[in-house]
């Protein structure tokens, strides 16, 4: 079974072949992943712009999937079906996922599977993998999501905590922005970090002490919390500027900075995601999204893994980032339950998982 996945919900054109066995049996095998970053083109505006983000989908999409038919060496006979990103994301370059996955699928007679971002990103940790031992606790952490979600059995995704304010991915984005050093800042923060000293700058943690009390019903155990770290890295930064009469802080105070602020945010996100994991007797940790690519937090989430003699599962770079093929893998499960998209389908900018 060979299914086409489609990825349009932020700045990144992407498609992708990924084959299984019959009605999506493991294991999966990928065989194209195209990705068209326009990081270059919104680069220049220190962050996403949508409106130029929906625009350059509908530039690339009919070549990028036609890339990435060519690169499995299939053509649209041998498709089976189209998965596509229905949300969450930003509106305008999801609906040109969604309409072109619409009508290729209507034109080449093939069943559409809508699938959740969230998923998809959940997901690319079975696709790198096979199968992990359920129950497992994945934590999302990218851009725009920093959430923890039991699965079991997997395919299913239990919400059991989420950032309070800023993701994990935003606020490395917006640290990056405030000390001069471009975008995508995750990246940029993760090299300078490694030739930082991460106690020269005392950060808050982020530990939270009250309950939220706009949270709904029910009961967010292992929430995170980063708008009060970014706010001190904020107040750091004013203060030194200040004191140095410049905006241009020295080289080495900013690779420290980065790595004070990077290990305040790996040790959050590596000690809620185990005290989650040992709170639900978890068989295994996964960590997806785009910050799972940052190398502190793989190394400190495998050497916690080891001492809790829990494994440790993550993506390569290419499927931590946005990626087709996660979509295409979580397309999969979908179809394993039975659950196709109408003809109508939407895009849904605020889709919950
Ligand atoms: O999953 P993704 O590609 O897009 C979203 O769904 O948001 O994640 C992008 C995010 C950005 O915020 C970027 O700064 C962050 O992932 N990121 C990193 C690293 N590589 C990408 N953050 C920390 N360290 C990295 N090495
Ligand atoms: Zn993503």
């Amino acid at each position: 079974m060979l299914i086409l996945g489609i990825e349009t919900s932020c700045d990144e054109t992407a498609a992708a072949v990924v084959e299984a066995g019959a009605g999506g049996a493991m294991p999966w095998r990928m065989l194209s992943s195209v990705v068209a970053s326009q990081v270059e083109i919104h680069r220049e505006w220190g962050g996403v712009v949508p409106e130029l983000a929906s625009r350059q989908h509908v530039r690339d999409i009919c070549g990028v999937v036609e890339r990435a038919l060519g690169e499995a060496n299939v053509g649209w006979p041998a498709v089976d079906a189209v998965a596509v990103t229905q949300g969450p994301g930003l509106i305008g370059s999801l609906l040109v996922g969604v309409s072109f996955a619409k009508s290729a699928a209507w034109a080449a007679g093939k069943p559409l599977v809508a699938v959740n971002h969230l998923a998809g990103h959940i997901e690319s940790l079975w696709l790198q993998n096979g199968d992990l031992p359920t129950p497992a606790v994945v934590l999302v952490v990218s851009g725009g999501h920093t959430s923890l979600y039991l699965v079991e059995p997997p395919g299913t995704y239990r919400l059991i905590g989420r950032t309070r304010d800023d993701a994990a991915g935003e606020a490395y984005d917006k640290v990056a922005k405030l000390l001069g050093l471009g975008y995508p800042g995750g990246p940029i923060i993760d090299r300078l970090a490694a030739s930082g000293n991460k106690a020269a700058v005392s950060l808050p943690g982020t530990r939270l002490t009250h309950p939220d009390r706009n949270a709904p019903a029910r009961e967010y155990r292992f929430d995170f919390s980063f708008s009060g770290l970014k706010t001190a890295v904020l107040r750091h930064v004013r203060a030194r500027q200040k004191m140095l009469g410049t905006d241009r802080l020295p080289e080495g105070e900013v690779r420290d900075l980065a790595a004070s602020f990077q290990a305040t945010v790996v040790e959050t996100l590596v000690e809620r995601t185990f005290a989650a994991a040992k709170w639900f007797d978890a068989r295994a940790v996964g960590i997806a999204g785009g910050v799972s690519a940052n190398s502190s937090l793989r190394e400190r989430a495998r050497a916690r893994g080891d001492r809790a003699g829990l494994p440790v599962y993550l993506p390569s770079t290419h499927l931590s980032t946005d990626n087709a093929a996660m979509i295409a893998a979580a397309g999969l499960r979908r179809i394993a339950a039975g659950d196709l998209a109408p003809a109508d389908l939407n895009a849904q900018a605020t889709l919950p998982l």
